[in-house]
């Protein structure tokens, strides 16, 4: 039996399943299945990937698979939602430091045995420990600005461009005697210079990634978690050529290729350049408190906010990340649900950087049943704005600032936004006037047809439901 073309028509099915399984996981009524089958494919590569080995430790591949699958399963269970963004972040971290670990292990292994290597494969292995380090450690640093450990603002300083261009510099510098120094043909007392460059080329990519990370803050976190995705799929994608493993390959550029289809996705819906995004610092300028908008809050009782709510016609349900941490979703299909048995056409309106994830409000309500042909984009909803009776905001503020459309000073012009100040009226449901993650002040509390209904959301939407009941 030729068993490398069976393993080669494994790995075929596993990519195959990559494939179909990317697919469904692109619309929330596929998405558990899509799961499934993507896991299914993994399953397929590592049977067929440990098939192939000459010689297995299974101890070894016992011991890590259980460890990872008792981390796993207790991250999923003991996690709570509203720090899955940052437990994504951080296994993001940990597929960039398992490429770099294979890199280093590969060329370990070449290196004692002073075996004679391509220029290619040298390549290889520096471009896995290269991205694989950034991935690690700037996710580490994103994974502390989402859990708020380290503080959400960009840490800037003088000549921080300039100090991360020198590091790339010295970086290539370093990466290019490494790469043509083909160990085979290194002098036995030269052999130990080439493993002193892929650690100093370890060491920096590791800074690299704090240091083009830290600078970033505000809005523009989503682009760089969906950046550093991307980069944890090239990574791999490296590292499979570097142990010549096609579905490591396949399965690096099928990340690869849509965390940037999602960082371009992001960068959209901000109206920033990627540019712009990993070089101007966001929110750097204007402080918190600076542009503080004057007017006054006008704030409105369950009771008051049940009667506009009775009598409208057509709503549209904004949630952001105030949705999430009051975990409001069921009870605000609740609400929808008898507000549509009441006669108003529902609708519930996401943007794409609400929450503190990509998906982040599409989950949650899918957790809670709402139907994924009620959920619709802001570019769908905000041209029938003003015809809109009532758009309830759950716990969002970035999304909803009407100062992207109107104050030129304001970090966030230009950003797209949920138009709910264009609606008849528009209830506000948070806890205070504070400002959402940008730090940025939101005169959207003090337009005349804004109402605020201040509280936790899922206290305020169960008396909205208590009021219709009665
Ligand atoms: P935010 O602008 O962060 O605002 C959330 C609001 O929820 C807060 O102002 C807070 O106000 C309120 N809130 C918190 N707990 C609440 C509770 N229990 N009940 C009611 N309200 C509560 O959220 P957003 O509009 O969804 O915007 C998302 C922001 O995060 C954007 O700036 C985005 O760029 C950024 N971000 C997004 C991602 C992704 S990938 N989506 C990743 C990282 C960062 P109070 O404290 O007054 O209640």
């Amino acid at each position: 039996m030729n068993f490398e073309l069976v393993r080669g028509i494994c790995y075929i099915a596993a990519s195959i399943f990559f494939v179909f399984g990317l697919k469904m996981l692109s619309s929330p009524a596929t998405a558990r299945k899509g799961n499934l089958v993507s896991a299914i494919g993994m399953l397929i590569a590592v049977v067929t990937a440990l098939s192939a080995m000459a010689e297995i430790r299974w101890a070894w591949i016992i011991a890590g698979a259980g460890i990872g699958s008792t981390v796993g399963a207790l991250a999923a269970r003991l996690v709570k939602m509203t720090s899955m963004p940052q437990m994504v972040g951080l296994f993001n971290g940990f597929g960039g430091l398992a490429s770099l670990l294979v890199g280093w292990s590969e060329f370990h292994g070449r290196w004692a045995g002073a075996d004679a290597t391509e220029l290619f494969t040298m390549v290889t292995i520096l471009l896995t420990v290269l991205i694989g380090g950034v991935t690690f450690s700037g996710s580490l640093v994103a994974y502390g600005k989402l859990a708020g450990v380290i503080a959400g603002k960009p840490i800037l300083y003088k000549g921080q461009n300039a100090l991360n261009s020198i590091i790339l510099i010295a970086i290539v510098a370093v990466g290019v005697f490494f790469c043509t120094r083909r160990l085979g043909g290194v002098e036995a007392s030269g052999l130990a210079g080439v493993y002193v460059a892929l650690v100093v080329i370890a060491a920096m990519a590791l800074v690299l990634g704090v240091l083009s990370t830290i600078g970033i803050g505000g809005a523009d976190m989503p682009v760089v978690i969906c950046l550093l995705n991307s980069y944890s799929g090239l990574a791999a994608c490296a590292a499979g050529f570097v142990i010549n493993n096609n579905v490591l390959i396949v399965s690096g550029s099928l990340v690869g290729a849509s965390g940037i289809i999602l960082t371009n996705i992001m960068c959209k819906a901000m109206n920033r350049s990627l540019a712009n995004v990993l070089f101007s610092g966001f929110g750097s300028v204007t402080s918190a408190e600076g542009t503080g908008y004057q007017g006054e809050a006008k704030p409105v009782s369950p009771e008051d906010a049940y009667l506009i709510l009775e009598a409208a016609r057509s709503v549209v349900f904004v949630p952001g990340y105030g949705m999430a941490v009051a975990q409001a979703q069921h009870v605000v299909r609740e609400l929808g649900e008898m507000l549509s048995e009441n006669g108003a056409e529902v609708k519930y309106c996401i943007h794409p950087v609400a929450g503190r994830m990509p998906g982040h409000m599409n989950v949650l309500l899918a957790e809670a049943n709402v139907g994924y042909e009620l959920l619709v984009e802001p570019q769908d909803v905000n041209p029938t704005m003003k015809a809109v009776d009532v758009a309830i905001v759950i716990g969002a503020n970035d999304v909803v600032n009407p100062a992207a459309r109107e104050d030129r000073s304001s970090p966030l012009w230009g950003m797209p936004i949920v138009d709910v100040d264009l609606s008849r009226t528009c209830i506000v449901l948070k806890r205070s006037l504070r400002p959402g993650f940008a730090g940025v002040d939101n005169p959207l509390f003090f337009k005349d047809n804004t109402r605020m209904l201040f509280g936790d959301a899922k206290a305020s939407v169960t008396q909205l439901v208590s009021e219709f009941k009665r």
